[in-house]
């Protein structure tokens, strides 16, 4: 017996259940970047490695271990399926011009690939959506991208999603923080654990975030980045915390957060949840005004998010806030030479109408047939006899209460339908 297929590992089958969640919280979401006057951008999910070693950075955990790179053998050319969108997105807007008669908000929804260890929350192939907002100087734009994710939990019912907000300043500002950080570090050697060693000269701001207690105690005595923040630095972080506490959006500083992502400068910040184990940060994002410069486009400023689908279905699971399944409006069932073909007809005619309407397939006796119209969950039964056939008409039997069965002409079915459904 040869071997059954599975999935890759680390990559989900979304079966129509959970594929009916997504489709609602997909909608839900154009709904809410439309209202904040986002429009969708749509990228290919292979690019050139290039872009996302330029964009991400050689030395983040992204591109050292996690990309899926392969060589496209018939033109030897080096490709990625993307981990993220960012550097899609502003590839593709120097690419087209994008931001010649202005600035631009941009969104996007999708897969994003990276080769993580799988677990709960982590996945190989997993989904986000997420905002660009490119060519904007903030920091209204950054409080804006903020504000409008607290909008989002709010209207998906989700709690208890906390706010974390830091500034890792300007490059200029992060080189100087940079080398006393090294030479903080490089004292302490003895007692960094071996990925922060390795982390000590490519980046050593990494090292801030690392979960391993005895390095931490190294980071309890490292100088912070604060002290070399400069007055524009400061004054656009004020100017984002003005407007968060005007809308009043609430946040905890965290002078740790440093993203793991090197495109970043000034705003940086994470939306995370306690509900969900290890893996809790539902959203991450902030600012990177030198990505366009750096992947050859003219300097633009840009702040952007992203958001994890998974865990916030997940979040949704939890506080039991997915949606209800919808099952179809009628069940169309058949019995007798000629009635396959009226109840295939009508069928179309009741969808052009509007209604969801499932042809019973595959044969079976009226009981048969009866039996499946029920387990569909339709509300109604829509019958066809011979004597139905006869009388260019149907039977409609109501599925969920005692309402009793009645003969409808053809003619007008959608109409007397509706106003059954409606519980007429
Ligand atoms: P990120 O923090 O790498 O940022 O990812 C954003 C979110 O995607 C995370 O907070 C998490 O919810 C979800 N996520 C990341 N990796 C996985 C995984 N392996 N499995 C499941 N969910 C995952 C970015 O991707 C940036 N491009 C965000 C951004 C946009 N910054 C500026 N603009």
């Amino acid at each position: 017996m040869s071997a059954r297929l599975q999935a890759v590992r680390g990559m989900n089958d979304v079966l129509p259940e959970a594929a009916e969640v997504r489709l609602w919280l997909e909608g839900v979401v154009a709904r809410w970047f439309a209202r904040y006057g986002y429009r969708q951008i749509r990228t290919p999910l292979l690019e050139h490695t290039g872009l996302f070693r330029r964009a991400i950075g050689e030395a983040t955990d992204i591109v050292e271990k996690e990309m899926y790179t392969f060589t496209d053998a018939l033109n030897d050319e080096s490709l990625t399926l993307r981990p993220e969108a960012t550097a899609s997105a502003v590839r593709a807007a120097i690419e087209h011009s994008l931001l010649h008669d202005g600035p631009k908000r941009l969104w996007y929804e999708g897969p994003m690939y990276r080769h993580e260890r799988p677990q709960k929350g982590r996945y190989r192939e997993f989904y986000q959506f997420g905002a660009e907002a490119l060519g904007y100087e903030g920091p209204d734009v950054d409080a804006e991208l903020i504000v409008m994710c607290a909008a989002l939990w709010k209207e998906l019912g989700l709690e208890g999603i906390r706010l974390e907000l830091n500034t890792i300043g300007s490059t200029e500002e992060r080189a100087a923080y940079r080398q006393d950080l090294v030479k903080h570090f490089a004292a302490h050697e003895s007692r960094l654990d071996a990925d922060a060693r390795r982390r000590l000269h490519s980046n050593p701001l990494r090292i801030l975030d690392s979960k391993n207690p005895m390095v931490q105690e190294v980071v309890a005595t490292a100088p912070a980045m604060q002290q070399y923040l400069g007055e524009a630095t400061l004054a656009h972080f004020e100017g984002l915390q003005r407007l968060l506490r005007t809308s009043g959006v609430a946040f905890q500083l965290n002078f740790r957060l440093v993203r793991g992502l090197d495109y970043y400068n000034l705003t940086v910040f994470e939306w995370i949840s306690d509900r969900l184990g290890a893996q809790g940060t539902v959203c991450g994002g902030g600012r990177y005004d030198g990505l366009f410069a750096q992947l050859g486009g003219k300097p633009a400023p840009g702040v952007g998010f992203a958001a994890g689908v998974e865990r916030l279905v997940a979040l949704l699971a939890e506080s039991g806030r997915t949606p209800a399944r919808r099952p179809a409006d009628v069940y169309l069932v058949h019995q007798g030479p000629g009635t396959l073909e009226f109840a295939f007809a009508v069928g179309e005619e009741l969808r052009a109408a509007g209604l969801a309407a499932v042809l019973h397939a595959g044969g079976g006796n009226f009981k048969a047939q009866m039996k499946k119209a029920d387990a569909s969950g339709a509300a109604l039964a829509v019958i066809v006899g011979e004597t139905e056939l006869a009388a260019d008409a149907v039977a409609v039997k109501p599925l969920r209460d005692d309402r009793p069965q009645r003969q409808v002409p053809r003619a007008g079915l959608a109409a007397q339908l509706n106003a059954l459904l409606k519980g007429n």
